[in-house]
């Protein structure tokens, strides 16, 4: 009922919000993760170097850090917490040693602490780390699953068989263990497992992964530097469509505090996987992170645009600033880019040059700016209101490789005489036809 009427709500603001079209839902609509999921992954910290100590370590740590507080709500466990066979039943076994007291007691108690539990497996023979994989176990391991708590599952794409056994494509593939996971949510009467993707870019799984799973990867693995960073927002910038709710690109495990990132590396690296709708997956050891990579991970302001309840569409590029628009380059991806929010327009400036810049750009260059209106601004990293934007902003010395991300909410009409009749003056023309001034 409680969710009936946020329902009702959010859909009404939504109508409001734009005045006519109803919000555009597609994708997986299975009752789980119409949102971004927040939360921690134990890979890129750990790698295969994980118990169950290791794990519960790091939930407790997201209580006590405040990141349970500000929606990181998701542990999962990845690769390599099982025993190399399967049982002599058939079962996935959890590792004797490093999982002692059994997956149902660390569920038990992550659930205890008001999180959820995340499990990884696999859609070939083996996982990465050639620990058994799921093909042709789909059914028996997403009961396995979720009999031992688990709520969310990454599959991966390591160790296909070969094309006379599988005989069938990518999708195909994919398709079992999301058959597996609908029929299971039917037999059991609980809620589907999530399930995140992980079949990395050259799939283009964004082209058909919306219709079996909350998220899909869309490159290969990140690492923590900038150029990794810089090279997975160049490669998104291009597939941004394809976000909405229920359905997400995921551009990997959050590298904040890990390698040798910059803080305005990492507050970058933050802002556009939030912005672009990213699950958003912590994955760095929490017991000796930094206040500053802890702030980074607990904007709200900018976690509120992530898990916005009324428009689950991504920033997209406007400008590519340094290149020319729609040119693929690695180590300088798309600058300018904006999107609609529930609060107004949100926008995100990317300094990719090596040095500090002013970054400058007219509003209606936004397609979601109306022509003839001003703008408040809200500096969403300053967390501060920064006046009214008449017609353009600059942003002043950016840091190299740093961000800026704005709020830009209609403030009213603008004042008389604010510059030429038509901001875009391409075939801006007199209502008689002939063409007026400065056209
Ligand atoms: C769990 O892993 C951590 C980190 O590698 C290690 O320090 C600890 O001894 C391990 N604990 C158990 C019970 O294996
Ligand atoms: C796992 O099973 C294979 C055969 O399926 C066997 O050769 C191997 O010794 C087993 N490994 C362990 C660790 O039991
Ligand atoms: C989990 O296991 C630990 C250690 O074996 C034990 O102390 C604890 O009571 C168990 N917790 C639950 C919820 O079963
Ligand atoms: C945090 O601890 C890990 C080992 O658990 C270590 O690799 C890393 O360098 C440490 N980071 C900092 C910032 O001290
Ligand atoms: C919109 O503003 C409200 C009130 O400040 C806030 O609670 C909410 O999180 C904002 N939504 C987004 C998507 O930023
Ligand atoms: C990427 O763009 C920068 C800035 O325009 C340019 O200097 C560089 O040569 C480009 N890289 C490639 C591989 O084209
Ligand atoms: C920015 O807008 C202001 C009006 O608010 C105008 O005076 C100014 O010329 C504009 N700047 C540029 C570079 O277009
Ligand atoms: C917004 O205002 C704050 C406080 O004056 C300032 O630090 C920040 O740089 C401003 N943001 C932008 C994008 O100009
Ligand atoms: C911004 O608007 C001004 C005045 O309309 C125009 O001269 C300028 O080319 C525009 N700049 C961009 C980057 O769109
Ligand atoms: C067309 O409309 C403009 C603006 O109202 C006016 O200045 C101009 O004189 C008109 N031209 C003719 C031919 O009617």
């Amino acid at each position: 009922m409680g969710s009936f009427v946020l329902l009702l709500a959010s859909l009404l603001s939504a109508w409001t919000l734009f005045s006519g079209e109803p919000v555009h839902v597609q994708a997986l609509d299975d009752g789980v993760a119409r949102l971004p999921v927040l939360g921690y992954n134990t890979w890129n910290a750990y790698h295969c170097d994980i118990n169950e100590t290791v794990v519960l370590q790091g939930a407790q740590l997201m209580v006590s850090l405040g990141l349970k507080d500000v929606g990181y709500t998701h542990v999962n466990i990845d690769d390599c917490y099982a025993e190399r066979n399967r049982s002599a039943s058939g079962d996935i076994v959890a590792d004797h040693v490093r999982f002692s007291s059994g997956m149902n007691n660390l569920t038990d108690q992550i659930h205890d602490l008001g999180m959820k539990a995340g499990i990884y497996s696999d859609s070939g023979w083996f996982t990465c780390q050639l620990y058994p994989g799921s093909y042709q176990n789909e059914y028996r391991d997403a009961k396995l699953f979720q009999d031992w708590g688990f709520d969310y599952l990454k599959f991966d794409n390591c160790a296909i068989p070969y094309d006379d056994i599988i005989r069938q494509g990518i999708v195909g593939k994919y398709q079992r263990i999301a058959d597996a996971i609908a029929q299971l949510a039917k037999d059991t009467g609980k809620p589907p497992l999530i399930l995140s993707l992980c079949e990395w870019g050259e799939e283009q799984p964004w082209l058909w992964a919306r219709r079996f799973g909350q998220s899909w990867r869309t490159t290969g693995d990140i690492s923590p530097d900038w150029g990794s960073i810089a090279s997975i927002i160049n490669q998104n910038s291009f597939i941004a469509w394809a976000s909405d709710f229920y359905g997400h690109n995921d551009m990997d495990i959050l590298e904040v505090g890990n390698g040798d990132l910059t803080y305005e590396e990492a507050k970058t690296h933050f802002t556009a996987w939030a912005l672009m709708k990213s699950p958003l997956l912590i994955g760095t050891d929490l017991s000796n992170i930094s206040d500053s990579d802890l702030s980074i991970l607990k904007n709200e302001e900018v976690i509120a645009i992530n898990q916005d309840p009324v428009v689950g569409t991504s920033v997209t590029p406007f400008r590519w600033g340094i290149n020319p628009d729609w040119v693929s380059n690695s180590t300088h991806p798309a600058q300018y880019w904006s999107g609609e929010s529930q609060n107004g327009t949100v926008f995100m400036l990317v300094n990719t040059l090596d040095e500090p810049a002013n970054m400058f750009f007219n509003l209606t260059e936004s397609p979601w700016i109306r022509a003839g209106r001003q703008y408040s601004v809200r500096d969403l990293w300053t967390h501060t209101d920064n006046g009214t934007a008449v017609r353009n902003f600059t942003a002043h010395a950016v840091p190299a490789h740093s961000v800026v991300a704005l709020l830009l909410k209609d403030a009213g009409d603008e004042p008389p005489n604010s510059g030429p009749p038509c901001a875009r003056p391409e075939w801006c023309i007199n209502q008689n036809g002939t063409l007026g001034p400065g056209a």
